[in-house]
Protein backbone atom coordinates (compact mmCIF):
# COMPACT_ATOMS: atom_id res chain seq x y z
CA UNK A 1 0.00 0.00 0.00
CA UNK A 2 2.74 2.77 0.74
CA UNK A 3 0.44 5.17 1.42
CA UNK A 4 1.96 7.44 3.35
CA UNK A 5 -1.40 7.53 5.62
CA UNK A 6 -1.83 7.06 9.44
CA UNK A 7 1.70 8.82 10.92
CA UNK A 8 -0.92 9.51 13.40
CA UNK A 9 -3.83 7.84 14.35
CA UNK A 10 -6.79 9.35 12.52
CA UNK A 11 -9.93 11.21 13.42
CA UNK A 12 -12.78 12.27 12.39
CA UNK A 13 -16.39 10.88 12.60
CA UNK A 14 -18.59 7.59 11.86
CA UNK A 15 -22.11 7.69 10.95
CA UNK A 16 -22.31 3.99 12.71
CA UNK A 17 -22.64 4.04 16.49
CA UNK A 18 -25.82 7.03 16.68
CA UNK A 19 -27.02 6.42 13.14
CA UNK A 20 -26.98 2.94 12.33
CA UNK A 21 -29.17 2.68 9.57
CA UNK A 22 -30.87 6.32 9.05
CA UNK A 23 -28.27 7.73 7.11
CA UNK A 24 -28.66 10.10 4.16
CA UNK A 25 -26.67 12.72 1.87
CA UNK A 26 -28.34 15.20 4.17
CA UNK A 27 -26.86 14.28 7.47
CA UNK A 28 -23.52 13.57 5.61
CA UNK A 29 -23.43 17.16 5.00
CA UNK A 30 -24.84 18.61 8.05
CA UNK A 31 -22.19 16.48 10.17
CA UNK A 32 -19.37 18.03 7.82
CA UNK A 33 -20.83 21.77 8.80
CA UNK A 34 -21.42 20.69 12.24
CA UNK A 35 -17.38 19.64 12.04
CA UNK A 36 -16.50 22.82 10.46
CA UNK A 37 -18.66 24.98 13.18
CA UNK A 38 -18.19 23.64 16.29
CA UNK A 39 -14.29 23.50 15.73
CA UNK A 40 -13.35 19.92 16.00
CA UNK A 41 -12.35 19.65 12.47
CA UNK A 42 -9.57 22.74 13.37
CA UNK A 43 -8.62 20.01 15.69
CA UNK A 44 -8.00 17.22 13.51
CA UNK A 45 -11.18 15.31 12.97
CA UNK A 46 -10.81 15.38 8.64
CA UNK A 47 -12.97 12.18 7.99
CA UNK A 48 -16.32 12.13 7.77
CA UNK A 49 -16.97 8.23 7.71
CA UNK A 50 -20.09 6.81 5.95
CA UNK A 51 -21.02 2.96 7.26
CA UNK A 52 -23.07 0.69 6.43
CA UNK A 53 -26.15 1.52 4.06
CA UNK A 54 -25.26 3.56 1.87
CA UNK A 55 -25.57 1.61 -1.06
CA UNK A 56 -28.61 0.26 -3.21
CA UNK A 57 -29.81 -3.56 -2.52
CA UNK A 58 -28.49 -4.78 -5.61
CA UNK A 59 -25.14 -3.63 -8.55
CA UNK A 60 -26.31 -1.93 -11.35
CA UNK A 61 -26.30 -3.70 -14.88
CA UNK A 62 -22.88 -2.50 -15.49
CA UNK A 63 -21.89 -4.54 -12.05
CA UNK A 64 -20.77 -1.14 -10.37
CA UNK A 65 -22.20 -0.63 -6.70
CA UNK A 66 -25.01 1.99 -6.59
CA UNK A 67 -25.65 4.77 -3.70
CA UNK A 68 -29.35 4.28 -2.09
CA UNK A 69 -31.19 6.50 -4.87
CA UNK A 70 -33.93 7.44 -2.12
CA UNK A 71 -31.01 8.22 0.80
CA UNK A 72 -27.97 9.16 -1.64
CA UNK A 73 -29.88 11.08 -4.55
CA UNK A 74 -26.93 13.02 -5.50
CA UNK A 75 -24.53 10.47 -5.49
CA UNK A 76 -21.06 10.11 -3.63
CA UNK A 77 -18.95 11.80 -5.82
CA UNK A 78 -21.49 15.50 -5.64
CA UNK A 79 -21.04 14.19 -1.84
CA UNK A 80 -17.34 14.48 -1.80
CA UNK A 81 -17.10 17.37 -3.67
CA UNK A 82 -19.57 18.98 -1.41
CA UNK A 83 -16.67 17.36 1.79
CA UNK A 84 -13.57 18.24 0.08
CA UNK A 85 -15.52 22.23 -0.16
CA UNK A 86 -15.40 22.13 3.52
CA UNK A 87 -11.14 21.11 3.73
CA UNK A 88 -12.46 17.18 5.00
CA UNK A 89 -12.08 13.99 3.53
CA UNK A 90 -14.99 11.38 2.72
CA UNK A 91 -15.02 7.74 4.19
CA UNK A 92 -16.59 4.93 2.75
CA UNK A 93 -17.70 1.60 3.50
CA UNK A 94 -17.43 -1.74 1.96
CA UNK A 95 -17.59 -5.29 2.91
CA UNK A 96 -15.01 -8.12 2.33
CA UNK A 97 -17.64 -10.99 1.85
CA UNK A 98 -20.95 -11.55 -0.31
CA UNK A 99 -22.66 -8.64 1.54
CA UNK A 100 -22.24 -5.81 4.19
CA UNK A 101 -23.79 -6.77 7.68
CA UNK A 102 -26.70 -4.95 6.40
CA UNK A 103 -27.07 -6.97 3.52
CA UNK A 104 -26.01 -4.55 0.55
CA UNK A 105 -23.77 -5.64 -1.81
CA UNK A 106 -20.09 -7.02 -0.58
CA UNK A 107 -16.87 -6.07 -2.35
CA UNK A 108 -15.33 -9.71 -2.28
CA UNK A 109 -14.45 -10.92 -6.12
CA UNK A 110 -15.12 -6.77 -7.04
CA UNK A 111 -11.90 -5.26 -5.61
CA UNK A 112 -10.86 -3.74 -8.69
CA UNK A 113 -13.99 -2.36 -10.23
CA UNK A 114 -15.59 -1.23 -6.89
CA UNK A 115 -11.77 0.18 -5.45
CA UNK A 116 -11.84 2.31 -8.50
CA UNK A 117 -15.58 3.02 -8.00
CA UNK A 118 -14.13 4.98 -5.06
CA UNK A 119 -11.33 6.32 -6.34
CA UNK A 120 -13.46 7.89 -9.09
CA UNK A 121 -15.79 9.17 -6.55
CA UNK A 122 -12.96 11.31 -4.53
CA UNK A 123 -13.43 8.48 -1.61
CA UNK A 124 -10.20 8.97 1.17
CA UNK A 125 -11.06 6.01 3.63
CA UNK A 126 -12.08 3.07 3.07
CA UNK A 127 -13.86 0.66 6.10
CA UNK A 128 -13.86 -2.97 5.01
CA UNK A 129 -16.15 -4.93 6.92
CA UNK A 130 -16.16 -8.70 7.57
CA UNK A 131 -19.90 -9.95 7.01
CA UNK A 132 -20.99 -13.06 4.70
CA UNK A 133 -17.21 -13.73 4.15
CA UNK A 134 -18.19 -17.29 2.96
CA UNK A 135 -15.89 -18.72 5.59
CA UNK A 136 -12.53 -18.02 3.27
CA UNK A 137 -9.46 -16.51 5.41
CA UNK A 138 -9.20 -12.72 6.04
CA UNK A 139 -5.49 -13.37 4.90
CA UNK A 140 -7.16 -13.98 1.59
CA UNK A 141 -10.26 -11.75 1.58
CA UNK A 142 -8.25 -8.59 2.69
CA UNK A 143 -5.15 -8.19 1.14
CA UNK A 144 -7.00 -8.04 -2.97
CA UNK A 145 -8.73 -4.74 -1.52
CA UNK A 146 -5.28 -3.58 -0.52
CA UNK A 147 -3.90 -3.64 -4.04
CA UNK A 148 -6.92 -2.72 -5.86
CA UNK A 149 -6.81 0.45 -4.12
CA UNK A 150 -2.89 0.81 -4.25
CA UNK A 151 -3.65 0.47 -8.44
CA UNK A 152 -5.98 3.31 -8.69
CA UNK A 153 -2.93 5.90 -7.85
CA UNK A 154 -5.51 7.75 -5.27
CA UNK A 155 -4.13 8.01 -1.60
CA UNK A 156 -7.14 5.81 0.52
CA UNK A 157 -6.32 4.85 4.05
CA UNK A 158 -7.55 1.19 4.04
CA UNK A 159 -9.39 0.41 7.68
CA UNK A 160 -9.06 -3.26 8.24
CA UNK A 161 -12.74 -4.23 10.31
CA UNK A 162 -12.46 -7.70 10.70
CA UNK A 163 -13.90 -7.60 14.34
CA UNK A 164 -10.41 -8.96 15.94
CA UNK A 165 -11.90 -12.70 14.91
CA UNK A 166 -8.65 -13.96 12.81
CA UNK A 167 -5.95 -11.75 15.54
CA UNK A 168 -5.17 -9.51 12.72
CA UNK A 169 -3.04 -7.42 14.78
CA UNK A 170 -0.39 -10.95 13.80
CA UNK A 171 -1.06 -10.72 9.90
CA UNK A 172 -2.95 -7.43 9.12
CA UNK A 173 0.06 -5.00 9.47
CA UNK A 174 1.02 -5.88 6.00
CA UNK A 175 -2.38 -5.29 5.16
CA UNK A 176 -4.06 -2.04 5.97
CA UNK A 177 -3.79 1.05 7.75
CA UNK A 178 -5.94 0.05 10.90
CA UNK A 179 -7.17 -3.34 11.85
CA UNK A 180 -10.23 -3.87 14.86
CA UNK A 181 -8.73 -5.93 17.43
CA UNK A 182 -12.75 -6.18 18.96
CA UNK A 183 -16.02 -6.92 18.14
CA UNK A 184 -18.51 -3.83 18.29
CA UNK A 185 -18.45 -1.41 20.97
CA UNK A 186 -21.57 -0.14 22.47
CA UNK A 187 -22.64 2.40 24.54
CA UNK A 188 -21.96 0.58 27.77
CA UNK A 189 -19.39 1.28 31.09
CA UNK A 190 -19.10 -2.58 30.71
CA UNK A 191 -18.73 -2.62 26.92
CA UNK A 192 -16.08 -0.11 26.53
CA UNK A 193 -13.87 -1.32 30.18
CA UNK A 194 -14.00 -4.66 28.15
CA UNK A 195 -12.87 -3.21 24.52
CA UNK A 196 -9.93 -1.20 26.32
CA UNK A 197 -8.79 -4.33 27.72
CA UNK A 198 -8.95 -6.21 24.74
CA UNK A 199 -6.79 -3.74 22.87
CA UNK A 200 -4.42 -3.50 25.56
CA UNK A 201 -3.48 -7.08 25.30
CA UNK A 202 -2.95 -7.09 21.70
CA UNK A 203 -1.06 -3.64 22.48
CA UNK A 204 1.21 -5.68 24.63
CA UNK A 205 1.22 -9.01 21.66
CA UNK A 206 1.50 -7.31 19.13
CA UNK A 207 5.02 -7.78 17.30
CA UNK A 208 5.83 -8.06 13.67
CA UNK A 209 3.82 -11.11 12.51
CA UNK A 210 6.07 -11.61 9.43
CA UNK A 211 7.75 -8.56 7.03
CA UNK A 212 5.94 -9.75 3.72
CA UNK A 213 7.58 -6.82 1.87
CA UNK A 214 4.67 -4.99 1.26
CA UNK A 215 4.18 -3.43 4.39
CA UNK A 216 2.27 -0.01 5.00
CA UNK A 217 5.01 2.39 5.63
CA UNK A 218 6.72 5.28 4.68
CA UNK A 219 9.66 6.71 4.12
CA UNK A 220 11.47 9.46 6.34
CA UNK A 221 14.84 10.00 5.90
CA UNK A 222 15.61 7.09 4.15
CA UNK A 223 14.57 5.15 7.24
CA UNK A 224 11.31 3.16 6.60
CA UNK A 225 8.81 3.69 9.26
CA UNK A 226 5.89 1.14 9.73
CA UNK A 227 2.63 3.06 11.27
CA UNK A 228 -0.19 1.07 11.99
CA UNK A 229 -3.24 1.14 14.20
CA UNK A 230 -4.63 -1.70 16.47
CA UNK A 231 -8.77 -0.47 16.14
CA UNK A 232 -10.26 -0.55 19.31
CA UNK A 233 -13.57 1.08 17.10
CA UNK A 234 -15.10 4.29 17.14
CA UNK A 235 -16.21 6.42 20.12
CA UNK A 236 -19.18 6.25 21.98
CA UNK A 237 -18.78 9.67 23.83
CA UNK A 238 -22.14 11.70 23.65
CA UNK A 239 -24.19 8.85 22.67
CA UNK A 240 -26.19 8.74 26.10
CA UNK A 241 -25.33 5.29 28.03
CA UNK A 242 -22.64 6.61 30.34
CA UNK A 243 -22.22 9.30 32.72
CA UNK A 244 -19.96 12.70 31.79
CA UNK A 245 -16.99 10.89 34.41
CA UNK A 246 -17.04 7.54 31.99
CA UNK A 247 -17.47 8.97 28.71
CA UNK A 248 -14.02 11.66 29.57
CA UNK A 249 -12.48 7.72 30.70
CA UNK A 250 -13.45 6.42 27.77
CA UNK A 251 -11.68 9.56 25.74
CA UNK A 252 -8.70 9.42 27.88
CA UNK A 253 -8.39 5.91 26.96
CA UNK A 254 -8.52 6.04 23.45
CA UNK A 255 -6.54 8.86 23.34
CA UNK A 256 -3.47 6.76 24.94
CA UNK A 257 -3.78 3.80 23.99
CA UNK A 258 -0.86 3.34 21.51
CA UNK A 259 2.54 2.37 21.95
CA UNK A 260 5.41 1.94 19.63
CA UNK A 261 7.37 -1.35 19.10
CA UNK A 262 10.69 -1.02 17.10
CA UNK A 263 11.39 -3.47 14.42
CA UNK A 264 14.45 -3.91 12.43
CA UNK A 265 15.02 -5.98 9.42
CA UNK A 266 17.90 -6.01 7.49
CA UNK A 267 18.62 -6.97 3.69
CA UNK A 268 22.04 -7.33 3.07
CA UNK A 269 23.05 -8.40 -0.71
CA UNK A 270 26.72 -9.65 -0.45
CA UNK A 271 25.67 -12.16 1.39
CA UNK A 272 22.40 -13.08 -0.04
CA UNK A 273 20.38 -13.63 3.08
CA UNK A 274 18.19 -11.90 5.24
CA UNK A 275 18.14 -11.58 8.44
CA UNK A 276 14.23 -10.75 10.79
CA UNK A 277 14.54 -9.61 14.39
CA UNK A 278 12.53 -9.64 16.58
CA UNK A 279 10.59 -6.87 17.96
CA UNK A 280 11.30 -4.38 20.80
CA UNK A 281 8.91 -3.46 23.22
CA UNK A 282 10.67 0.02 23.27
CA UNK A 283 9.77 0.15 27.18
CA UNK A 284 12.88 -2.66 27.39
CA UNK A 285 14.29 -1.26 24.26
CA UNK A 286 18.60 -1.26 25.24
CA UNK A 287 21.86 -1.39 22.74
CA UNK A 288 22.44 -4.59 24.54
CA UNK A 289 19.49 -5.79 23.45
CA UNK A 290 19.58 -5.05 19.92
CA UNK A 291 23.45 -6.00 19.81
CA UNK A 292 22.64 -8.92 21.21
CA UNK A 293 20.45 -9.64 18.54
CA UNK A 294 22.89 -8.42 16.20
CA UNK A 295 25.59 -9.98 17.12
CA UNK A 296 25.58 -13.56 14.39
CA UNK A 297 24.94 -11.11 11.57
CA UNK A 298 27.72 -8.71 13.15
CA UNK A 299 29.63 -12.04 12.97
CA UNK A 300 28.90 -12.98 9.46
CA UNK A 301 30.04 -9.61 8.25
CA UNK A 302 33.08 -9.10 9.87
CA UNK A 303 34.33 -8.44 6.74
CA UNK A 304 32.59 -5.26 6.02
CA UNK A 305 34.01 -3.25 9.18
CA UNK A 306 32.72 -0.44 8.05
CA UNK A 307 29.19 -1.45 8.12
CA UNK A 308 29.14 -2.72 11.48
CA UNK A 309 30.41 0.45 12.62
CA UNK A 310 27.67 2.27 11.04
CA UNK A 311 25.09 -0.24 12.23
CA UNK A 312 26.35 0.36 16.16
CA UNK A 313 26.39 3.94 15.74
CA UNK A 314 23.02 4.29 14.13
CA UNK A 315 21.65 1.79 16.33
CA UNK A 316 22.71 3.82 19.51
CA UNK A 317 21.37 6.97 18.03
CA UNK A 318 18.31 5.24 17.51
CA UNK A 319 18.09 4.04 20.89
CA UNK A 320 18.92 7.27 22.54
CA UNK A 321 16.52 9.68 20.60
CA UNK A 322 12.88 10.21 21.09
CA UNK A 323 12.96 10.67 17.46
CA UNK A 324 13.65 8.54 14.66
CA UNK A 325 15.44 10.85 12.22
CA UNK A 326 18.33 9.45 11.47
CA UNK A 327 19.61 9.09 7.81
CA UNK A 328 20.18 5.47 6.35
CA UNK A 329 23.97 5.26 4.95
CA UNK A 330 24.87 2.83 2.45
CA UNK A 331 27.94 0.64 3.06
CA UNK A 332 30.42 2.10 1.18
CA UNK A 333 32.40 -0.59 -0.18
CA UNK A 334 28.44 -2.52 -1.01
CA UNK A 335 26.25 -0.65 -3.90
CA UNK A 336 23.52 -2.42 -3.17
CA UNK A 337 23.37 -2.93 1.02
CA UNK A 338 20.46 -1.08 2.19
CA UNK A 339 19.54 -1.33 6.35
CA UNK A 340 15.93 -0.96 7.34
CA UNK A 341 14.41 0.70 10.80
CA UNK A 342 11.03 0.38 11.36
CA UNK A 343 9.06 1.97 13.97
CA UNK A 344 5.79 0.34 14.29
CA UNK A 345 3.13 2.37 16.20
CA UNK A 346 0.16 0.75 17.38
CA UNK A 347 -2.44 3.08 17.59
CA UNK A 348 -6.04 4.17 18.36
CA UNK A 349 -8.13 6.36 16.36
CA UNK A 350 -9.92 9.16 17.70
CA UNK A 351 -13.44 8.58 15.90
CA UNK A 352 -16.44 10.14 16.94
CA UNK A 353 -19.79 8.18 17.20
CA UNK A 354 -22.20 10.80 18.14
CA UNK A 355 -24.56 13.26 16.05
CA UNK A 356 -22.54 15.97 16.28
CA UNK A 357 -24.76 18.27 14.94
CA UNK A 358 -26.64 18.33 18.54
CA UNK A 359 -23.84 17.39 20.80
CA UNK A 360 -24.15 18.70 25.01
CA UNK A 361 -21.00 21.13 25.79
CA UNK A 362 -20.13 18.61 28.03
CA UNK A 363 -19.61 16.26 25.01
CA UNK A 364 -17.82 19.22 23.16
CA UNK A 365 -15.63 19.99 25.50
CA UNK A 366 -14.49 16.07 26.41
CA UNK A 367 -14.01 15.94 22.29
CA UNK A 368 -12.59 19.10 22.22
CA UNK A 369 -10.05 18.56 24.58
CA UNK A 370 -6.74 19.91 22.79
CA UNK A 371 -4.27 18.76 25.43
CA UNK A 372 -5.94 14.86 25.29
CA UNK A 373 -5.59 14.92 21.53
CA UNK A 374 -2.46 15.67 21.34
CA UNK A 375 -1.03 12.83 23.84
CA UNK A 376 -3.29 11.14 21.03
CA UNK A 377 -1.45 12.28 17.98
CA UNK A 378 2.33 12.71 19.71
CA UNK A 379 4.91 12.38 17.13
CA UNK A 380 6.85 9.88 19.45
CA UNK A 381 3.59 7.38 20.11
CA UNK A 382 2.56 7.07 23.15
CA UNK A 383 3.34 3.19 24.91
CA UNK A 384 -0.13 3.67 26.64
CA UNK A 385 -0.60 0.63 28.21
CA UNK A 386 -2.05 -0.28 32.12
CA UNK A 387 1.06 -0.25 34.21
CA UNK A 388 -0.32 -0.89 37.51
CA UNK A 389 -3.39 -1.62 39.19
CA UNK A 390 -4.66 -2.16 42.56
CA UNK A 391 -7.90 -2.57 44.69
CA UNK A 392 -10.81 -5.23 44.33
CA UNK A 393 -10.84 -6.93 40.73
CA UNK A 394 -8.02 -4.54 39.85
CA UNK A 395 -10.15 -1.54 39.38
CA UNK A 396 -7.55 1.22 40.56
CA UNK A 397 -5.05 1.45 37.39
CA UNK A 398 -2.57 3.58 36.24
CA UNK A 399 -2.11 3.43 32.63
CA UNK A 400 1.14 5.02 31.13
CA UNK A 401 3.68 5.96 28.13
CA UNK A 402 6.36 8.16 27.08
CA UNK A 403 5.63 11.32 25.05
CA UNK A 404 8.03 12.88 23.05
CA UNK A 405 10.14 15.65 24.71
CA UNK A 406 11.00 13.04 27.70
CA UNK A 407 7.38 13.36 29.08
CA UNK A 408 5.34 10.48 30.03
CA UNK A 409 0.89 10.55 29.84
CA UNK A 410 0.35 9.02 32.85
CA UNK A 411 -4.01 8.42 33.46
CA UNK A 412 -5.36 7.03 37.05
CA UNK A 413 -8.75 5.43 35.70
CA UNK A 414 -10.64 4.32 38.70
CA UNK A 415 -13.07 1.02 37.78
CA UNK A 416 -14.15 1.09 41.45
CA UNK A 417 -17.49 1.64 42.45
CA UNK A 418 -16.44 4.49 45.25
CA UNK A 419 -14.11 7.21 45.26
CA UNK A 420 -10.16 6.22 45.33
CA UNK A 421 -7.11 7.59 45.82
CA UNK A 422 -4.49 6.09 43.36
CA UNK A 423 -0.78 6.79 43.55
CA UNK A 424 1.98 6.46 41.03
CA UNK A 425 5.53 5.60 42.49
CA UNK A 426 8.13 6.85 39.82
CA UNK A 427 9.67 2.98 40.00
CA UNK A 428 5.85 1.90 38.18
CA UNK A 429 6.76 4.57 35.23
CA UNK A 430 10.26 3.62 34.71
CA UNK A 431 11.74 7.10 36.45
CA UNK A 432 14.07 7.22 39.51
CA UNK A 433 12.76 7.69 42.86
CA UNK A 434 14.74 11.04 43.30
CA UNK A 435 13.57 12.53 39.81
CA UNK A 436 11.64 16.14 40.08
CA UNK A 437 8.44 16.09 38.17
CA UNK A 438 6.26 18.80 36.82
CA UNK A 439 3.20 17.57 36.80
CA UNK A 440 0.00 18.83 34.59
CA UNK A 441 -3.56 18.03 34.44
CA UNK A 442 -5.31 17.55 30.99
CA UNK A 443 -8.81 17.91 32.42
CA UNK A 444 -8.15 21.09 34.91
CA UNK A 445 -5.61 22.19 32.41
CA UNK A 446 -3.38 23.19 34.55
CA UNK A 447 -0.12 22.60 36.48
CA UNK A 448 -0.93 20.70 39.83
CA UNK A 449 2.45 19.66 41.01
CA UNK A 450 5.82 21.59 40.57
CA UNK A 451 8.44 19.41 42.23
CA UNK A 452 6.68 16.48 43.03
CA UNK A 453 9.73 13.03 44.28
CA UNK A 454 9.14 9.74 44.15
CA UNK A 455 5.76 9.63 44.19
CA UNK A 456 2.12 11.24 43.21
CA UNK A 457 -1.43 10.32 44.37
CA UNK A 458 -4.66 12.32 43.90
CA UNK A 459 -8.30 11.39 44.51
CA UNK A 460 -10.55 9.88 41.68
CA UNK A 461 -13.97 9.66 41.30
CA UNK A 462 -15.36 6.20 40.85
CA UNK A 463 -15.33 5.52 36.85
CA UNK A 464 -13.56 9.01 36.02
CA UNK A 465 -9.67 9.34 34.63
CA UNK A 466 -7.48 11.86 35.21
CA UNK A 467 -4.65 12.37 32.53
CA UNK A 468 -1.42 14.11 33.34
CA UNK A 469 1.43 15.03 31.67
CA UNK A 470 4.82 14.20 33.37
CA UNK A 471 7.44 16.36 32.91
CA UNK A 472 10.69 15.14 34.90
CA UNK A 473 12.88 18.11 35.33
CA UNK A 474 16.45 16.52 37.25
CA UNK A 475 17.66 13.76 38.97
CA UNK A 476 18.91 14.33 42.19
CA UNK A 477 21.81 11.77 43.23
CA UNK A 478 22.58 11.54 46.55
CA UNK A 479 26.11 12.17 47.96
CA UNK A 480 26.53 9.25 49.88
C1 LIG B 1 -20.03 -4.39 11.93
C2 LIG B 1 -19.00 -3.36 12.29
O1 LIG B 1 -18.17 -3.85 13.31
C3 LIG B 1 -19.67 -2.07 12.73
O2 LIG B 1 -18.72 -1.12 13.13
C4 LIG B 1 -20.53 -1.56 11.61
O3 LIG B 1 -19.72 -1.20 10.54
C5 LIG B 1 -21.54 -2.63 11.20
N1 LIG B 1 -20.90 -3.87 10.89
C6 LIG B 1 -22.33 -2.17 10.00
O4 LIG B 1 -23.21 -3.14 9.55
Amino acid sequence: LNNGLALTPQMGWNSWNFFACSISEDLIKETANALVSTGLADLGYVYVNIDDCWSAATRNLKGQLVPDPKTFPSGIKALSDYVHGKGLKLGIYGDAGAFTCQVRPGSLFHETGDAQLFADWGVDYLKYDNCFNLGIDPKERYPPMRDALNATGRTIFYSICEWGVEDPALWARGVGNSWRTTDDINDTWASMTTIADINDKWASHAGPGGWNGKNVFFSHRGVKILVQSCDPDMLEVGNGGMTYREYRAHFSIWALMKKPILHSWFLVNCCFHELALPSFDTNVLTATHLEFWLSPYLLFNLLCPMRILFISLLLRTLISTDHICISATLCPFESFSWLKILLLMVQAPLLIGCDVRNMTAETLEILSNKEVISVNQDSLGVQGRKVYVSGEANCLQIWAGPLSGNRLVVAFWNRCSKAATITARWEVLGLESSTLVSIRDLWQHKEVKENAVASFGAKVDSHDCHVYIFTPKTVVHSES
